[in-house]
């Protein structure tokens, strides 16, 4: 139990001479002390390692350019991090382009999806002259060639497609039919009638086909399917229509192991059998090999990051079949990672400020909202003296857990502190219920009486 697989924590994750956990030289007991809990630590050598990995690893496969899915978490101190590791961001919001472009990140090595875009979403992209803007819809095509004749340039620009693929860890599905909101469909042509129109207009430029699966993904028999129906577009644009699709980005979705039994493949080996596979693809259908691209998150903030939490209450729950479950109550929860909630997500946790050789029982980490389903560990084996005041830590939390917390129960958002070589920073402060009230017109100054 005091074990920490490298496979799954941060790679400066190690246990000091006390027990207790450190990462990027720091004891989580300090940063509990000196930034309070709940918090996000994140490992900075971590994520730019995994950085750099990615982007070598995808351009010996052929990318032009990785970008980092920013929706995983964002700030400007990452956004600045990924840009000094060589990525570009892939943004998704008006928010998320402000962030990047706040940061300095050149608008050449920025893409922008939506499903949705706003026009002041497209006119700020157009105006930041962002490297890629998604087309996801025909209402894209009009609003996104108005933008930018508007603003006196051409904008370069994919064309997302619903391949009928949906992908998750081993498993895929591929149908005929493609029942969900993003992209334009292969099947009924959309795809095709899409270029045509971009095509014929003087203030877009075509670049090429983007295809996004799913997430959490191990293998590349997913990427293989999906790939397949888009290289066979491509050959039909350029057969039909004698146009070249020069760019294939293939989107995220790169799994990580939240726990022990957790495999997804190594990084090279993953970008190797796509790029195989791609290129094999295009010398059957006799079109020329595309630049590709892609666009992981999780792969890249969520193992460099975990939570420290604070332990409030142990509660021993007779169970039905006999038995007995620890409920470990912390001071976050839900508010500061749905995903256990939501998708039923599985985490390894640890008591990380002391080690323990007491045996093993069996415990829910629950948090401190008012709602049964308020789980972040659904099942964990925590040494039998964990009591308030320890400190426990959630591995793998970077990516999705700040970026989609809440105010539930007017919790403030914790936190996030970066870690390197002993030094702490803050990349993101903690909120303050202060800070809630400024947005409550009725609140009014706090009267100090
Ligand atoms: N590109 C596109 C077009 C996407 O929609 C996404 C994720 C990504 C890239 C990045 O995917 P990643 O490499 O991070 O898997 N909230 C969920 C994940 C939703 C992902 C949505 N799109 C979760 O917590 O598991």
């Amino acid at each position: 139990m005091n074990h920490l697989s490298p496979a799954i924590w941060p790679s400066t994750a190690r246990r000091n001479a006390d027990g207790a956990l450190e990462i990027g030289g720091l004891d989580v007991r300090t940063v509990a002390t000196d930034f309070g809990t709940p918090v996000f630590l994140l490992d900075e050598d971590d994520l730019r390692g995994r950085a750099r990995r990615y982007r070598a690893s995808y351009v010996d496969a052929g990318a032009r350019l990785v970008y980092y899915a920013a929706k995983a978490f964002l700030t400007t101190t990452i956004a600045r991090w990924v840009t000094e590791e060589g990525l570009g961001i892939d943004v998704a919001s008006g928010g998320e382009l402000a962030v990047a472009l706040r940061a300095g990140v050149p608008g050449e090595r920025l893409l922008m999806h939506g499903n949705n875009k706003s026009m002041a979403e497209i006119e700020a992209a157009v105006e930041a002259r962002v490297g890629r803007i998604v087309i996801d819809s025909f209402e894209d095509i009009v609003r996104i060639a108005d933008a930018a004749a508007r603003a006196g340039i051409v904008q370069p620009v994919l064309i997302r497609l619903t391949v009928g693929v949906e992908a998750h860890t081993h498993e895929f599905i591929a149908t005929a039919h493609e029942d969900q909101k993003f992209g334009l469909s292969v099947s009924s042509g959309a795809a095709e009638e899409a270029v045509r129109r971009v095509s014929k207009l003087p203030s877009l430029d075509f670049r090429g086909l983007h295809s996004h699966i799913g997430s959490q993904i191990f293998d590349a028999s997913g990427f293989e399917v999906a790939a397949a129906r888009v290289v066979a577009v491509a050959q039909r644009i350029w057969d039909e229509q004698g146009i070249e699709v020069e760019e294939l980005n293939l989107g995220g979705g790169m799994g990580i192991a939240y726990l022990e039994s957790d495999d997804p493949l190594d990084v090279p080996d993953m970008a190797l059998q796509i790029g195989d596979i791609v290129a094999k693809q295009c010398a059957q259908e006799g079109i020329p090999m595309p630049a590709l691209a892609f666009e992981p998150g999780r792969a890249i903030v969520g193992p460099a990051g975990v939570t420290v939490y604070e332990v409030g209450t142990v509660k021993p729950v007779e169970l039905d079949g006999g038995g007995v479950r620890m409920y470990v109550s912390v001071d976050g929860g839900m508010s500061d990672n749905i995903r256990t909630a939501l998708y039923d997500a599985e985490y390894t946790v640890v008591l990380a400020s002391r080690a323990s050789s007491a045996d093993p029982v069996l415990c829910r980490v629950v948090g401190k909202h008012c709602e049964s389903g308020d789980i972040v560990v659904r099942d964990a084996w925590l040494p039998s003296d964990v009591a308030p005041g320890d400190l426990l830590t959630v591995a793998a939390t970077g990516a999705y857990c700040r970026s989609m917390a809440s105010n539930y129960n007017y919790l403030p958002r914790p936190a996030v502190v970066a870690a390197r070589g002993g030094a702490a920073a803050v990349v993101l402060r903690r909120e303050t219920v202060e800070d809630l009230m400024l947005l409550d017109p009725g609140a009014g100054p706090t009267s100090k009486a």
